[in-house]
């Protein structure tokens, strides 16, 4: 994972602060620790601090105006999490500082060949041996995608030449965009500031030197030109709208984003001419194959689930990292990816095995720059904004919301009650889901069917956000075996009207249940916003125990390595 930030320009000016900036923004990519390198008159500066950004921040005392500054915000893979290991890492002659993102996989290799000319480094992090092979191994900086193995892209400043390099392998994402005086590097466009009109996305197996304001681009070491595409970009992403915390705010943007997907969905002409290729695409389909990672996958199961009972072709939804070569895909088949992100390695991986099988992919993802978006046929947008908080909350319900319309062309559908239904589900969440005065030693979110499907993405919203132990589980399979787990310190949360005997079986063994209520008038896509009230409870168990609902521990927003 990790965040990649960067800023250089002509003249000296405040880039500590804007490469600070992108960072914050950034910081969904990982927060184990973050670092920054700038040039000043006389050498190559470092700040790195473990902790999330406000840490750095704190170490960062002055902000000289400068030519170049890089940043990074890190997930640690690679070697623990240390200032040491954080990034930027130097070339041991100091000249050379590189931020990184992915992983090198020869780097032991590599690391014997910098020993036989006697360099020593100083950590066990990959990353470190990026700036020491620039530094010491090559003329050609340009050859380096053929000396190291892996998925990985890099930025590299060298103070001599006071210049930037940039080097991308494989599917990760990394951007460069300019305004009138300064060109950036981010691994997500949502970082660059509004003033930035243009962008140019990086590819496999590229590279790129940037000095002042000249721009060069390689493939493989051969020259070529690249475009730049126009950009506009008004929203302001960093701001929580007066909740504290980005999870509440986006989960109160759900019925806002429910009025916009069908809006769009069904006036926008872009849109209704991409929902009737679909319909094509559809037609001789015997099966479609959902792909999709964490919540996305929730939000595939639901959908396989509409797509039967709806459409009457069999669908099957698998967990990215689960799909493989000898996955049987054979019948003509149609693929669905989700992602929020349009990073996921897992999904991205799955990507190129239904490519070698020429499988039509569409995906469902809410950022269409994304390169799981370029790598698909087409892509239906998810139109619910930059999600920032780690835990996807309306992202999962506009994946599912965009999969309904697209699997219902003949049903019309009345927003207005849809919205009024989300909105009443939002006021009473609370009055449903008390925090326990006792913590539970164990929660079971139970429902059948599609609410089964609910209570995976229940379960994994509360351990993602409050690290309790919590499993979703099919209602009545609970007394094949987990009911031995059950006991007077067990929380139960129903899903539906059905779990009746479920419940019985939990209480008579001293559980606490609580039902969440079926909305009325009940249907496929109302029954979805019962997740909202176990979003919420996710959220205030977390502040209650004192976690940062919107950076779990561990986790990051866009998991882009294997
Ligand atoms: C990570 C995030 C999850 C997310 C999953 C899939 O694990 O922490 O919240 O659901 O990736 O992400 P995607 O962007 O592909 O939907």
């Amino acid at each position: 994972m990790c965040g990649i930030f960067g800023c250089i320009s002509k003249q000296p000016q405040n880039l500590i602060k804007k490469t600070l900036e992108g960072l914050k923004i950034l910081e969904y990519r990982g927060y184990d620790s973050a670092g920054i390198a700038y040039i000043t008159q006389s050498k190559l500066k470092v700040i790195k601090q473990i902790g999330g950004l406000e840490q750095l921040i704190k170490k960062v005392k002055n902000q000289p105006d400068t030519t170049i500054c890089i940043g990074h915000t890190r997930w640690a893979t690679n070697g623990a999490v240390s200032v040491e290991n954080s990034h930027p890492h130097l070339s041991i002659d100091g000249t050379i500082a590189v931020v990184h993102n992915g992983i090198i996989e020869n780097y032991q290799d590599c690391r014997k060949q910098l020993e036989t000319k006697g360099i020593k480094l100083r950590t066990p992090v990959d990353t470190e041996i990026i700036p020491n092979i620039l530094c010491y191994t090559y003329n050609n900086k340009h050859n380096i995608h053929k000396y190291l193995k892996g998925q990985y892209v890099f930025c590299a400043v060298n103070y001599k030449k006071q210049s930037l390099f940039i080097a991308k392998k494989g599917n990760l994402p990394l951007y460069i965009g300019q305004d009138q005086q300064v060109i950036y590097i981010t691994s997500d466009t949502l970082a660059l500031p509004n003033s930035v009109t243009q962008i140019i996305s990086m590819n496999n197996l590229e590279t790129c030197e940037i000095n002042g304001s000249k721009i060069s681009f390689f493939y493989l070491n051969r020259p070529i030109k690249k475009q730049w595409q126009p950009f506009n970009q008004s929203f302001t992403s960093s701001n929580k709208n007066g909740f504290s915390t980005y999870m509440e705010k986006e989960i109160n943007e759900i019925p806002s984003i429910t009025q916009q997907i069908i809006f769009q969905y069904t006036n926008n002409n872009n849109l209704l001419k991409l929902r009737q290729k679909f319909q094509q695409d559809l037609k001789n389909t015997k099966c479609i194959h959902l792909c999709a990672c964490g919540t996305s996958y929730h939000a595939a199961l639901i959908l396989a689930n509409i797509i039967e009972t709806n459409l009457h072709i069999r669908a099957i939804a698998h967990i990215s990292s689960e799909l493989s070569e000898t996955t049987l895909l054979d019948e003509p088949s149609l693929a669905i990816v989700i992602s929020q992100s349009g990073e996921t390695a897992d999904t991205l991986n799955c990507i190129d095995i239904l490519d070698t099988k020429q499988i039509p992919i569409i995906a469902l993802c809410n950022i269409t720059t994304s390169t799981i978006a370029k790598r698909s046929k087409y892509t239906f947008p998810l139109l619910c904004g930059p999600e920032i908080a780690v835990a996807s909350t309306k992202a999962f319900y506009a994946a599912v919301l965009v999969g309904y319309l697209l699997f219902n062309s003949k049903t019309t559908i009345s927003s207005s009650n849809l919205i009024r239904n989300i909105t009443t589900t939002l006021k009473i969440s609370r009055h449903l889901l008390h925090i326990p005065t006792q913590l539970p030693n164990k929660i079971f979110i139970i429902g059948k069917g599609i609410n089964y499907y609910l209570a995976l993405e229940a379960a994994l919203k509360i351990k993602e956000v409050t690290y309790l132990h919590c499993e979703g589980y099919p209602a009545n399979e609970l007394k094949h075996g987990p009911l031995s787990m059950v006991d007077n310190k067990t929380l139960a949360i129903a899903f539906g009207t059905d779990t009746a005997n479920a419940i019985a079986e939990i209480t008579a063994r001293g559980g606490k249940v609580i039902t969440i209520p079926t909305p009325t008038p009940s249907s496929q896509l109302s029954s979805i916003s019962q997740i909202i009230p176990i979003q919420i409870f996710a959220l205030d168990l977390a502040l209650s125990l004192g976690y940062n609902p919107d950076k779990p521990r561990n986790l990051a927003k866009s998991v882009t390595v294997l």
